[in-house]
């Protein structure tokens, strides 16, 4: 890994990222999640901003702090971070996605709060949440856009195939059992020259990694 704190290769870049899970109500008091510590996210902000660059970071509900030196804006559902990320997306060197986006909503959401006794088990309508990712790399004068892929199975194949669809020009894969929650994890970045693994390490020294990645490949380095 270069030396960081010198090399500053994404001095006046603007990075936008997403991070954390996002929650989707069913009532005022119950909602539908993913599992997403946000440390990822938040140590690719870290190590962005490290780089030089001016960082805007939409997170959904964590229990984290905002990193140094970094925007925060803190969302709560899908639309939420849409909404935010739309707003920003065109202002933005770069746009990396690395939260854990819930793929649907409720659509009949309660105003009030559901009781057992009002008409037996509840059924929840779902409607599919907006693709951010998707939607900011086929926006005119898009951003260099990164996602993410975390997988329980067949890495290199869904990942790819995530690539592909979203017409992203680097995805960074991970397997769900080798970073959820913890402080570590094991990346494998797919890019127009193929995989590239990376030796498992801290999520901040991946970070450094992927942002040194993407400097190279976006002609910042
Ligand atoms: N993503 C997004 N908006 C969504 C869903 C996903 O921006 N509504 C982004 C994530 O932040 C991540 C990438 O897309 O960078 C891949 O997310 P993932 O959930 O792995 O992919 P999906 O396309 O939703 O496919 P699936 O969940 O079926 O594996
Ligand atoms: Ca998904």
């Amino acid at each position: 890994v270069i030396d960081f704190l010198a090399a500053k290769c994404l001095a006046g870049r603007r990075v936008l990222l997403t991070a954390g899970p996002t929650f989707e109500a069913i009532d005022p008091v119950r909602g539908i999640t993913n599992l997403s510590s946000g440390r990822m996210g938040y140590a690719i902000a870290r190590a962005a901003r490290q780089a030089g660059a001016e960082v805007t970071l939409v997170s959904g509900p964590v229990a984290l702090a905002a990193p140094l030196g970094v925007e925060r804006i803190m969302v709560r559902s899908a639309l939420d971070m849409h909404g935010v990320v739309m707003a920003r997306a065109a202002a933005s060197d770069i746009f990396i996605g690395v939260a854990a986006v819930a793929d649907y909503r409720v659509a009949n959401a309660a105003e009030h709060k559901l009781k057992k006794d009002h008409g037996g088990v509840p059924a929840i309508e779902l409607v599919e949440n907006p693709d951010i990712l998707a939607e900011v790399a086929a926006m005119p004068g898009a951003p260099f856009c990164v996602g993410f892929a975390a997988e329980s199975r067949n890495l290199e194949e869904y990942a790819q195939a995530k690539r592909q669809k979203k017409k992203i020009p680097l995805i960074a894969g991970n397997l769900i059992q080798d970073g959820f929650g913890g402080d570590d994890n094991r990346l494998v970045l797919f890019d127009d020259h193929g995989s590239h693994p990376l030796a498992p390490a801290s999520k901040d020294v991946l970070a450094r990694q992927l942002i040194e990645h993407i400097a190279r490949l976006t002609g910042n380095l």
